[in-house]
C-alpha cells in the first residue's frame, strides 16, 4: 500500500497539535470526545499529551459502507458525560462532505455547552457539502479513499501506523 503519511510526520503534528490544545484550554474544564471508531489510535496520542486533568468520552457514529458515505448519519452510541457548561472538543479521524460532524454538532448544541470546537486529523477539503469550521486540522488530504492509523475499510486496517491510499 502507498503511504501517504508516515509514522513519525503523524506524531509530530499530533505533538504539535497537543500544544496549541494545552495552551488554548490549559485553565479550562475540558471534555474531550472520541468519535468511534475511527479516531480512536488519533484521540489516544493527543490525549497522552494533555497536560491538565481532561476528561475523555465516546460516542459511537456510522455512515460508511465500503468507499462511499450513505449520507445518513446516525448516532449508534451517545455520550455518557454531561457536557452543559463544559467545553468540548470532539475529536475525528477525517472530514469530507461535513455531514457526520454537522450531525455531531446538531446532537451536542442543545445540549449547551460552553464551547464546541472540532479537531480532525485529516481533511478532505475538496468533498466539503456542510461548512463547518474545523479548529484544529492535522493534514489537508487530495480526495484519496485512505486507510490506516484508526481509519478503515469495512473494518480492515485499522492497526497500520501510518495514513495509507487505498483508492485503488
Ligand atoms: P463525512 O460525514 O462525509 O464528513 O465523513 C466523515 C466520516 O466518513 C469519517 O468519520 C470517516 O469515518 C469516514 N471517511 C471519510 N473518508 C474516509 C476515508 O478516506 N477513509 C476511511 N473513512 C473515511
Ligand atoms: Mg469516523
Amino acid at each position: 500500500m502507498q503511504v501517504l503519511i508516515k509514522k513519525h510526520v503523524i506524531q509530530n503534528r499530533v505533538d504539535q497539535l497537543a500544544r496549541d490544545i494545552n495552551k488554548e484550554y490549559e485553565k479550562k474544564d475540558l471534555i474531550m470526545i472520541c468519535v468511534l471508531k475511527g479516531a480512536f489510535m488519533f484521540f489516544a496520542d493527543l490525549v497522552r499529551l494533555i497536560n491538565f486533568p481532561v476528561k475523555v468520552d465516546f460516542i459511537t457514529l456510522s455512515s460508511y459502507e465500503g468507499k462511499e458515505s450513505t449520507g445518513i448519519i446516525t448516532i449508534k452510541e451517545p455520550l455518557k458525560t454531561p457536557i452543559k457548561g463544559k467545553h468540548v472538543l470532539i475529536v475525528e479521524d477525517i472530514i469530507d462532505t461535513g455531514k457526520s460532524l454537522s450531525k455531531l454538532q446538531e446532537v451536542l448544541l442543545p445540549q449547551n455547552p460552553a464551547s464546541l470546537k472540532i479537531c480532525v486529523l485529516l481533511d478532505k477539503k475538496i468533498k466539503r457539502e456542510i461548512d463547518i469550521p474545523v479548529q484544529y486540522t492535522g493534514f489537508t488530504i487530495p480526495d484519496k479513499f485512505v486507510v490506516g492509523y484508526g481509519l478503515d475499510f469495512n473494518e480492515e486496517f485499522r492497526n497500520l501506523p501510518f495514513v495509507g491510499d487505498y483508492s485503488d
